[in-house]
């Protein structure tokens, strides 16, 4: 049974009233916020390792160019959510140990390699996406902070994504072996790309609860779903051939009917054992604690001002 205060603010959530940082809130909804936005945050920063892996070997210097601009908004991106987190009362330190500690899940899809050029228009393509698939409605999200973010991030990802499809466009028409290589990005990515969405409906802890507070707007079937409906013809279009042998049209309902997910994996990524969770993590805390003289520095620097501005 409902508070008063609880029936007001599912009111105002059910008239799409934005809820601010002062405002009342429920306990438990502070608490799935923080977890989420932090998630999405830590997903931005260590997304920032699989593509900068290619930044010194970039094929041309445009393409260097691009890569390292899509980096930077991720580290851009990351900074938007974990200030947006900071407003429901958690800090920037308390976020960063989460994360550097291996306590904090971020996004599975980041736990893969990038071991060929390819892998980089692959993730453009595919990852970024599933990143908009899922971004997109999240700007209408009740809480004002996260759905203003989301706003600012979505106009940068529709350029992640079209960079990665040119790359695959360019290699999907050059020489049989680049053709070749970028087959084998998407045999490799297609099915990551698919479990960021999340686990199904039937098996999602949060997305009843989380759909009532419109912190998710629409479920992880329900956009996984759309997701493929929108790439099969885009790899079709490359004369690709997406990995799956139960992909089918259903004239009937009008969507792809595809293959089951292999759940071990996903949950295995999400445990901590996939690829390339340990090596994330290292990279992560070194570049942390390497990076510990900017923040010293930055401290002194705003003490000096403080102190300049007194006197
Ligand atoms: N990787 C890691 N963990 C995942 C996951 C994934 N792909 N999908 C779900 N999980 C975790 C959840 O965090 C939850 O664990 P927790 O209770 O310990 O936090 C558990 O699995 C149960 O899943 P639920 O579906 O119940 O959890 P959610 O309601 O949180 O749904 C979500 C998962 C759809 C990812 C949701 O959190 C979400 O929409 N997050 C915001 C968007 C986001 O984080 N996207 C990540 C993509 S990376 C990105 O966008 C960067 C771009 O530039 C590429």
């Amino acid at each position: 049974e409902m508070s008063p205060e609880e029936r007001a603010f599912q009111d105002r959530v059910d008239q799409n009233i934005k809820i601010e940082p002062k405002e009342w809130m429920p306990e438990a909804y502070r608490k799935t916020l923080i977890r989420q936005i932090s998630q999405h945050a830590h997903s931005e920063i260590i997304g920032m390792q699989p593509e900068g892996n290619w930044i010194t070997r970039a094929p041309t210097l445009e393409r260097k160019a691009i890569l390292l601009a899509k980096v930077q908004d991720e580290a851009g991106h990351g900074l938007y959510l974990y200030c947006a987190a900071e407003t429901l009362g958690v800090s920037r330190d308390e976020l960063m140990e989460q994360l550097n500690s291996g306590k904090a899940k971020y996004s599975s899809i980041f736990n893969y390699p990038t071991l060929t050029w390819a892998d980089i228009g692959a993730i453009g393509w595919l990852v970024d996406g599933a990143a908009i698939m899922n971004q997109v409605p999240l700007q209408r999200c009740s809480y004002g902070p996260y759905s203003r973010a989301m706003v600012r991030i979505c106009k940068e990802e529709s350029f992640h994504q079209r960079q990665g499809y040119d790359i695959m466009t360019k290699l999907a028409r050059g020489t049989p072996e680049q053709k070749a290589m970028a087959q084998d990005a998407l045999n490799r990515w297609w099915w990551p790309s698919l479990m960021m969405f999340g686990p199904s409906d039937a098996e999602s802890v949060h997305s009843a609860q989380s759909m009532r507070w419109k912190i998710k707007i629409n479920s992880n079937d329900e956009l996984r779903q759309k997701f493929v409906d929108q790439t099969v013809p885009q790899a079709e279009y490359l004369g690709l051939t997406v990995p799956d042998p139960d992909l089918k049209w259903n004239a009937e309902s009008e969507h792809y009917d595809f293959g089951e997910v292999d759940w071990n994996e996903f949950y295995q990524v999400v445990a901590g054992n996939g690829p390339c969770n340990r090596q994330r993590l290292r990279t992560r805390v070194k570049a942390y604690e390497e990076g510990q003289w900017v923040r010293e520095a930055a401290d002194a620097y705003a003490a000096k001002k403080a102190a300049r501005a007194k006197a």
